[in-house]
């Protein structure tokens, strides 16, 4: 993701309260953020991303989107799959995110891989309110024979 990406970032952000110009650009210059898009076609359009920290062998998903037209094609999980690859690689051992009670789409993404509840955060969404559940996966170090449930980007040609 870079400043380029940005117009296309806020257009493409159909989440309620999206996120605006703004703070996409804060967290493209935050110290531990890294994000990952996903763009589709020739020229390519942006169609997913993913925003994400690491630090002190701690990871952390902020954000996975995909534009409505283009869920449900294995985007989001080429995306997740690659972040947790990069943390593999980069020696994190843990990710940790945040989920919407009711977002079962995306919780159903988070626990096909291998993440589990391991908390709940009363009220901690507005509009509406709602409970937070807090997900943690272990992430297997790359080069340690595990790999094979983060594959390297290779493996799916990007
Ligand atoms: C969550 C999201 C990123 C998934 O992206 P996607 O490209 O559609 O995901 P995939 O096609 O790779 O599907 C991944 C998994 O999600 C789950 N999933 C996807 N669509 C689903 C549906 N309609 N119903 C139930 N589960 C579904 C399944 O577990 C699926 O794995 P499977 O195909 O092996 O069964 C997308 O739905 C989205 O952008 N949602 C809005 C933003 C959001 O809620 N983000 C998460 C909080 S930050």
């Amino acid at each position: 993701m870079t400043e380029a990406d940005l117009v296309d970032l806020v257009l493409a952000e159909q989440e309620r309260p999206a996120w605006t110009a703004a703070q996409f650009a804060e967290e493209l210059y935050h110290p531990a953020g890294w994000q990952l898009v996903f763009c589709q076609g020739e020229p390519g359009r942006l169609v997913g991303y993913i925003c994400c920290r690491s630090v002190a062998g701690e990871g952390e998903i902020l954000k996975i989107a995909v534009v409505v037209q283009c869920r449900g094609q294995g985007i989001g999980s080429l995306l997740l799959q690659t972040a947790l690859s990069r943390m593999a690689a980069e020696g994190t051992g843990r990710c940790y995110l945040e989920v919407r009670d009711s977002n079962s789409i995306a919780r159903n993404l988070y626990e096909k891989f291998g993440f589990r509840q391991i908390g709940l955060r009363k009220g901690y969404y507005n509009s509406p309110r709602e409970d937070a559940v807090v997900y943690k996966v272990n992430i297997p170090r790359a080069g340690q024979g595990k790999e094979s449930r983060f594959p390297q980007p290779g493996a799916f040609g990007i």
